[in-house]
């Protein structure tokens, strides 16, 4: 996830840019840049840090022009640094994109064959080489097109031609752009409030529609060149509201963002004819992935719990014997590591001084270490032998919610993978296994329609003062994370625990006043949560479960039941967290909780 935006009017377009940048930098801050017309060409400058410091860049000379770019990024091919920032530049084209060309490395070798000379590490870089082939015999929307018929993949761009100034181009497919029309101005942004201060007029782009935009107005195509009649829709959002794409806080924001980040991270890294996963992204060799005996797997607070579902799918996938740590555990527990063992360190941030902690001491022990991120250039990856980036975007809210779940899924390809290198699944499996992870982000977007009932249930319950959440096998992590979760967003005390330990201790506890949170999805343990959930009724507890479209015997027994369509066990964890999620954010802002930043807790925890 990237911020861009372009802009063309009788403003001075580089104050314009940065100010859309800094409402944009929500979705980016590694690095930035801008690139804007001026007598003689175009000119770049790019910085990394946030945008004050491409600011301070314009500071000294406060450039003019009418017609400029904008990027500020958030890292996913190529760390962050000033060569890899975007504006990129092919000769006379400039351009700024957001998204993933999932295509890009066959692009770049046959680009550099016809002599192109590349200075970044993006994958967005061929796209502007493309672009400046084509326009050698195209004006620039002609070439954009031409170019676009050779790319894979999810973008929005913005791009410039030094030979037709005051143009701007821009596409959408799979990456959100959205243009505002002004008096004589127009605008164009991965987000409304890029611009919200000078223009509520907003045409929202669908996939697959270009538009090009001069001091003339601004023309909406399709890619094959058909003109579109687009409906201008004015926005009331006020900036604080467009920052959060509509919703009341970055969590719930997040939450929702779930299917696309879940698709990004897919993105280019399974073949689903083959089965095969793409094991370049995990960048450990064939021979040292089929010599590793053993895997650790060190995280803390809820990439913890990812680690724990990564154990029940590499052990069951690959017949890997799994240790999962919490960092601050492992680095002081004296842990027997050797050469041909492999330690995953999982960490949304890249910064957990404790997971770097582990990690370093796994490495000193001669085992091999493979990170888990969301931060492209964080000191984990930086420092870790092999890297699988979870493209989830930047998470503003404290709690993690979509950069969980793309652990989980990161977890999942490098199981598949594993245990295909080992032999230890059939290829028909493998192929199925693929093919249900094609189908996830569009369950999760069913899931994600349970929200309405999930907020009803949080209404009635919000003043219990403790919350149990039960779960078996691979979701007792989820358990876990749920009651987590509520703990994080609205200061009650909730446990998880695994449900068969339950009549051990925890069923002390369940009077009239304890809700229950039981996972019930079908499959081996169902009979037994039914036990489980019998034992807590039977006590006067109050039950809300989450189980499988179609069930009717869990429901019967619960209060409240919540419904999440049927995957395979591995990936219905995702499926289960999701309400879970929502759960304790309706709760939360229910009990007026700052949901965003809760008390007392930090994004980065980057001390022990
Ligand atoms: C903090 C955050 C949690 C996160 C944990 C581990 O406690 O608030 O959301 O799970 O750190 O962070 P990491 O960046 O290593 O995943």
């Amino acid at each position: 996830m990237c911020g861009i935006i372009g802009y063309t009017g009788k403003k001075n377009a580089v104050s314009v840019i940065l100010e859309g940048l800094k409402r944009l930098e929500y979705r980016g801050y590694d690095s930035s840049g801008i690139a804007f017309f001026h007598d003689k060409g175009i000119e770049v400058r790019r910085c990394t840090g946030k945008i004050k410091d491409l600011g301070a860049l314009l500071e000294a000379d406060k450039p003019f022009s009418h017609t400029a770019i904008g990027h500020t990024r958030w890292a996913t091919h190529g760390r962050p640094s000033e060569e890899n920032a975007h504006p990129h530049r092919s000769d006379g084209i400039v351009l700024v994109h957001n998204g993933i060309i999932e295509n890009y490395l066959p692009l770049k070798r046959r680009l550099i064959d016809e002599g192109y000379k590349f200075t970044s590490e993006t994958d967005t870089e061929v796209l502007c080489h493309l672009i400046e082939k084509y326009s050698k015999d195209y004006p620039l929307e002609d070439a954009v097109r031409e170019a676009l018929k050779e790319v894979r993949g999810a973008y929005a761009f913005a791009v410039i031609n030094e030979r037709e100034p005051g143009k701007v181009v821009g596409v959408k497919k799979d990456s959100p752009l959205v243009v505002g029309l002004g008096n004589g101005e127009f605008f164009l942004a991965s987000d409304v409030p890029a611009f919200l201060n000078y223009s509520r007029d907003v045409i929202f782009l669908d996939e697959g529609e270009m538009v090009v935009m001069t001091d003339d107005g601004v023309i909406v195509t399709t890619l094959d060149g058909s003109p579109i009649q687009k409906e201008v829709k004015s926005v009331s959002w006020s900036p604080s509201m467009a920052e959060k794409g509509g919703y009341r806080h970055f969590m719930l924001k997040e939450i929702y963002e779930q299917p696309r980040a879940i698709a990004d991270t897919l993105r280019g890294r399974i073949y689903p004819e083959s089965g095969e996963v793409n094991l370049d992204e995990f960048g450990i060799n064939e021979k040292d992935l089929e010599e590793i005996d053993k895997v650790f797997i060190v995280a803390c607070g809820t990439s913890w719990h990812a680690a724990l579902v990564g154990k029940y799918m590499i052990e069951e996938f690959a017949r890997v014997p799994v240790d999962v740590d919490i960092a601050s555990e492992f680095r002081y527990r004296n842990p027997i590591l050797r050469h041909g063992n492999l330690l995953i360190a999982i960490t949304q941030s890249g910064e957990t001084a404790d997971t770097l902690a582990a990690q370093r001491e796994a490495k000193r022990l001669g085992a091999k270490v493979l990170s888990i991120c969301n931060v492209v250039g964080s000191t984990s990856t930086r420092e870790a032998d092999a890297v699988f980036y979870t493209h989830s975007g930047p998470e503003i809210g404290v709690a993690s919610t979509k950069a969980f779940t793309t652990q989980i899924i990161g977890l999942y390809l490098f199981a598949v993978a594993l245990g295909r290198l080992k032999g230890t699944i059939r290829d028909d499996l493998v192929k199925e296994l693929i093919r249900e992870l094609l189908l996830l982000p569009g369950m999760v977007e069913k899931v994600l329609a349970t929200d309405e009932e999930v907020g009803r249930i949080a209404k009635e319950l919000f003043k219990a003062d403790d919350f149990l959440y039960l779960g078996r096998g691979i979701n007792y992590p989820i358990a876990l994370e749920g009651a987590l979760k509520l703990k994080e967003i609205s200061y009650i005390h909730a446990e998880g625990y695994p449900a068969g330990e339950m009549k051990h201790g925890p069923i002390a506890l369940i009077d009239e006043e304890l809700p229950v949170v039981f996972l019930a999805p079908k499959g081996r343990l169902y009979e037994k949560v039914i036990s489980n959930i019998e034992e807590v009724r039977s006590r006067g507890g109050k039950v809300i479960s989450i189980t499988n479209e179609g069930d009717t015997e869990v429901c019967t027994l619960s209060d409240h039941c919540i419904f999440v369509p049927e995957t395979n066990p591995f990936l219905s964890t995702i499926l289960m967290t999701v309400p879970l999620q929502l759960f304790a954010y309706h709760t939360g802002v229910l009990k007026g909780c700052d949901v965003d930043q809760p008390r007392n807790l930090a994004k980065s925890v980057t001390v022990e």
